[in-house]
């Protein structure tokens, strides 16, 4: 059994339903000439949407109101759209070996699905805390969160323990958006995590420290510099409380697990050339295989602005965007420069919301008001002189903009404590 495709994008994630779009507005498709394979059940959708919107006690999102592509205020693809189209779903269908040389996929329902360009969209899973040596987090009030049936299950987790105990197990940004959702939904929470401050990847110790004294404000305990070793469990086996190294208990209704995430690159490894975790590619997204594309979270690839080290990004902005470059480049190769990707990350909880972009290497400059409950403030991150990465709490769009640009036009920095004492007015004037 089988079927032809001239490109198949393999994943039904946020970079799918970009990539889809793309191929739609620069030509038409007929039937089987395009299509999606996808692991999940439903169409592609915004999934940052699943740690904020579908979380909340009220007027919570659902499908189908955040489908791509909503989150960059275009177009919503529900299922017709993709029909309309003319763009193959193929959902709940789980690849289960790649043949690159053969340029064949075999799916776990036994079919075989050939290509012409392939574009890989696997996105990534959540680890597990087994990786870690601790075992039963298959427990049915422990929650990770990665697709729409974790989430799912985590809203009635949640629905059944008004009131309860949250232990939340991580302090990146998963933990950091669900522990704000609980609060939200009246529930106590307790972050557990390893090091010594919040979203420690991203955060110095300075901005780490705000949303901590926030977050302790609305209720939020930290235990931070431990890990779990095991859980204590009823006669149900439902986690009834979180056992520390020092040995301490934490009593717990429920847990959320957020430690990390593995890119899906199983399928590829000895096919395709890898680096940093992912799919190593090239200013097209094109692999070491002529025929074979990458994009979003599996795909590690050269950031032209920091000299073309190559970076794999875990955020949705560079799935969007590394989804529309691929199809441009397999449609229009000759007019398809190299990507020049800035990268971008940001995050909203509570009534707080932040941007940051670029690398966070080099000097770090503070600025602006870190005590206020409505905040603005901000750092710049400087190395051999010229702005590598900046960070805003609570900017407008044009501060948010201004912050980008000055990253993007590497703005030099002549005196420190000058570009400390102008803080923001610095990217603002530039
Ligand atoms: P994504 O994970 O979206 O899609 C991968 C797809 O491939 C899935 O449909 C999966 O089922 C499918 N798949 C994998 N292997 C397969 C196989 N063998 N066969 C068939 N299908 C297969 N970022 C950000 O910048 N701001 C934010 O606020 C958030 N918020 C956020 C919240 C939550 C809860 C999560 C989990 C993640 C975020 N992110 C984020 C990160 C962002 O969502 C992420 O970077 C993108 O979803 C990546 O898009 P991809 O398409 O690469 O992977
Ligand atoms: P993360 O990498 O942001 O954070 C992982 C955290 O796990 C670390 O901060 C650490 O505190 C913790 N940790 C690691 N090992 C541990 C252990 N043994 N015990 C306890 N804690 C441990 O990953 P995440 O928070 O799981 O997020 C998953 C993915 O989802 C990431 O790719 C992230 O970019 C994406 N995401 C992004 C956003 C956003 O951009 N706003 C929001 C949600 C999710």
């Amino acid at each position: 059994m089988g079927r032809a495709f001239v490109h198949v994008i393999l994943g039904g994630g946020v970079a799918a339903g970009y990539a889809a779009l793309e191929f739609a507005r620069r030509g038409g498709y007929s039937r089987g000439e395009l299509c999606i394979i996808s692991e999940e059940t439903v169409a592609p959708y915004e999934r940052p949407a699943l740690s904020k919107g579908y979380l909340l006690p009220e007027g919570a999102a659902r499908l189908p109101g955040f489908h791509t592509c909503v989150g960059a205020n275009d177009e919503l693809l529900t299922a017709k759209w993709y029909k309309e189209n003319g763009i193959e779903l193929v959902l709940g269908t789980k690849v289960i070996t790649a043949d690159v040389r053969m340029k064949t996929l075999l799916t776990a329902t036994g079919e075989t699905i050939s290509y012409k360009n392939l574009i890989i969209a696997t996105g990534a899973r959540a680890l597990k805390l087994e990786e870690f040596g601790i075992s039963g987090s298959d427990a049915s009030n422990i929650c990770y969160l990665r697709n729409l049936d974790d989430a799912d299950k985590l809203v009635n987790v949640m629905k059944s323990c008004p009131g309860g105990n949250a232990v939340v197990i991580g302090g990146g940004y998963i933990g950091m958006e669900c522990a704000a959702a609980l609060v939200t939904n009246r529930i106590k929470v307790t972050m557990v995590f390893p090091e010594s401050h919040c979203m420690a990847r991203l955060f110095t110790p300075k901005i780490a420290e705000y949303y901590e004294n926030y977050y302790t404000s609305k209720g939020v305990t930290f235990v931070k510099g431990t890990v779990l070793t095991s859980f204590e469990k009823d006669s149900t086996g439902k986690v009834t409380s979180v056992i520390l190294k020092d040995g301490k208990h934490l009593p717990a209704d429920m847990v959320v697990v957020g430690i990390g995430i593995r890119a899906s690159t199983g399928l590829f490894e000895g096919q395709l050339l890898m680096e940093q975790g992912g799919i190593k590619v090239n200013g097209q997204m094109l692999t070491s295989d002529g025929s074979v594309y990458a994009v979003g979270d599996v795909a590690a690839f050269p950031i032209k602005l920091f000299d073309g080290v190559i970076r794999r990004l875990e955020h949705v902005d560079s799935a969007r965007r590394t989804a529309r470059h691929a199809v441009a480049a397999i449609l229009e190769p000759s007019k398809t420069k190299d990507i020049d990707y800035l990268p971008f990350f940001y995050s909203r909880v509570f009534t707080l919301s932040w941007q940051f972009y670029g690398n966070n290497t080099g000097e770090v400059v503070h600025f602006g008001d870190f005590t206020n409950s409505s905040p603005r403030f901000g750092a710049y991150w400087v190395d051999k002189s010229w702005i590598r990465g900046a960070f805003l709490e609570g900017g407008s769009r044009e501060e948010y903009e201004a912050i980008s640009n000055v990253v993007r036009r590497k703005a030099k920095v002549i005196n420190i404590a000058e570009l400390e004492k102008q803080g923001l007015m610095f990217a603002i004037q530039e």
